[in-house]
């Protein structure tokens, strides 16, 4: 007998967060009772409206807010409160929706302070940048141009490549495709679904459902800095349980 996706064992989940309750100034909760898993070696998205508390959900995870209620355990350890430095220290790496990348600065040393952590060890530093012109040749050829000279794709190419200079166990992705062409956005999808079998987890927060739907193992629905629903690849496996899921979401319009 097969197990049911959801009957996961605890030591799969590598993130967990409980009843997590954040905000960004005094009492003013963005986040209002977040629970939800990450499983290992999968990617789990995120979806939900504007202003659901997606991006908020990440920053938490990734120290730059600390709940003021709730839980998040990473591999089990309790990390209320830590940076986002000690949770880089601990395998996770953020790429914010925001544009993060230095425009003035070469794609080269944009991915060197990717490596800030470890650059003192120079043999590693060129490993790793060595490591992330081979997954993205385009980087290598470009290598001497200014960041903000490349394409939205390209430079989407380049924070993902930054967050993974540092071999990390979990990379938590905003919105990567957002406002990219659809061939490179297409590139993004498959390479971030290609992430788990190099043995890195994936949390992956997207306004596309149908995407993310399609490279998720396990998607949460979130409004309200809540979760609305959530669901495994079998539950979104048609558009029908996809709508049903996500009936409460009243703008949402499948294409
Ligand atoms: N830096 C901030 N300071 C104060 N409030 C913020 C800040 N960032 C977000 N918010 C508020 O928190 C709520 C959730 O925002 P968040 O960015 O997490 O939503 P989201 O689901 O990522 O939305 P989107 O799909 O537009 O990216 C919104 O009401 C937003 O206005
Ligand atoms: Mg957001």
């Amino acid at each position: 007998m097969t197990m049911p996706a959801t009957a996961t064992r605890a030591d799969d989940i590598v993130i967990e967060m409980s009843d997590v309750y954040a905000a960004y100034h005094g009492d003013i909760s963005v986040l209002n009772g977040l629970s939800l898993k990450v499983r290992r070696g999968v990617v789990t998205g995120i979806i939900g409206p504007n202003g659901a508390g997606k991006s908020t959900a990440l920053k938490t995870m990734y120290g730059f807010l600390t709940p003021s209620r709730g839980e998040i355990r990473l591999r089990g350890e309790l990390v209320n409160g830590r940076s986002p430095s000690e949770m880089v220290a601990r395998g996770v790496s953020f790429v914010p929706q925001n544009r993060s990348l230095f425009n003035d600065l070469s794609v080269e040393d944009n991915l060197r302070l990717g490596c800030w952590h470890f650059r003192r060890d120079k043999p590693r530093v060129q490993q790793a940048l060595d490591r992330v012109y081979e997954m993205f040749p385009v980087l290598r050829e470009k290598r001497a141009d200014l960041a903000g000279t490349m394409s939205g794709g390209q430079q989407r190419f380049l924070e993902l490549g930054r967050s993974l200079v540092l071999e990390p166990e979990i990379v938590l992705l905003d919105e990567p495709t957002a406002m990219i062409a659809p061939r490179l956005s297409r590139e993004l999808y498959d390479f971030i679904a290609g992430l788990p079998e190099h043995g890195i987890t994936v949390v992956l927060v997207d306004q596309n459902v149908r995407q993310c739907a399609a490279v998720s193992d396990h998607i949460y629905v979130l409004d309200l800095g809540a979760t609305r629903a959530e669901g495994s690849r079998e539950t979104f496996g048609d558009d029908q349980q996809l709508r049903e899921m996500i009936q409460e979401w009243l703008d949402y319009q499948i294409d």
